[in-house]
């Protein structure tokens, strides 16, 4: 089969994590790096999954119960049953498996376009979107569906989950946005972080619904700072998001103090992104060689850094 056609994007989130579980808008960037799947049929009954995604130390073992919920998820959604006739996965590509980067969404999409593929299921992008979401479920029970819809369709996207179907377009900036991501070598798990945020929320709504107010006016601001091409607004906005997230208690001193070496080496803009108590820093740089600057500050403190461009 053709690996080529299986590829599902990583993700950055630039707006909005943990805001959007409660249905505030979010803006989020795909990443050019993605994992892809090969679906091979086998003679004996059974399910093999070879994992050949490169990945931060720990990731894989702290991930594979619910790696292994996902893609049997995934599976059933797409109708694929295994105990009659065997099957093979095998995961690669070039996207980094860390917390933060979307990498269990860009696992099951890669996998539901690998059984579209090795079926000829003709399905859409957007069942394909669909099969990625009820992968996730695997991974946080829970999900705002930001990460499958981001790997599906790539690029800059603005996401707001609704009762019904999710409502997201795409976003074009005039320049490219150019960033740097770097890991606390912490795997996160979503289901957790994700599960104490509503716990506080339920203890106290005002707190949480404050919050949210203060985040939606960054959000909104954020969208028109895009629309008009304002880089170095939106690096505040970034700032102040993250802020934001460390209220919400799930920022950490590791997460704290890339961001802080971010700043101080050229950074417009730094926060978490994603899940956050671990995972990965975001920073936007505004060229080249500021770029190359921050990467070469945030070497000293994460065990891996990455540049990156929203184009
Ligand atoms: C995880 O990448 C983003 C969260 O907001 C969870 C979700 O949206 O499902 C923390």
């Amino acid at each position: 089969m053709d690996v080529g056609k299986t590829r599902a994007y990583g993700k950055l989130i630039l707006f909005g994590e943990h805001f959007v579980v409660y249905k505030a808008p979010a803006l989020v960037g795909a990443v050019s790096s993605y994992t892809d799947c090969k679906f091979e049929h086998l003679d004996e009954p059974g399910l093999e999954v070879v994992d050949n995604r490169p990945a931060v130390p720990n990731y894989k073992v702290k991930k594979r119960a619910e790696g292994e919920e996902a893609i049997g998820l995934t599976l059933s959604h797409l109708g694929v049953d295994h105990t009659k006739r065997g099957i093979r996965l095998t995961f690669g590509g070039d996207l980094c498996a860390v917390s933060g980067i979307g990498a269990s969404a860009a696992q099951v999409v890669s996998l539901a376009r690998a059984v579209n593929e090795a079926e000829s299921k003709n399905l859409s992008e957007e069942e394909i979107n669909a099969a990625g979401y009820e992968g996730e479920k695997g991974y946080h029970g829970t999900p705002s569906g930001i990460d499958n819809t981001a790997s599906t369709y790539g690029g800059l996207l603005r996401f707001q989950r609704t009762d019904g179907d999710p409502i997201f377009e795409k976003k074009q900036f005039p320049s490219p946005i150019r960033i740097v991501y770097a890991t606390t070598g912490i795997t996160a798990s979503t289901t957790e972080v994700v599960g104490d945020v509503r716990a506080k929320k339920q203890a106290d709504e005002t707190w949480f619904s404050s919050m949210l107010d203060e985040y939606n006016k960054i959000v909104a601001e954020a969208e028109q700072t895009i629309n008009a091409g304002d880089l170095e607004r939106l690096g505040q906005l970034m700032d102040q998001n993250h802020t934001l997230l460390q209220k919400l208690t799930v920022s950490c001193k590791e997460l704290d103090d890339l961001v802080l070496a971010a700043r101080e080496a050229g950074a417009i803009g730094a926060k978490m992104t994603g899940t956050g108590r671990g995972g990965l820093c975001i920073a936007l740089t505004p060229t080249p060689e500021i770029q190359c600057k921050v990467a070469s500050a945030l070497e000293k403190l994460a065990p891996q850094v990455w540049k990156t461009t929203f184009a």
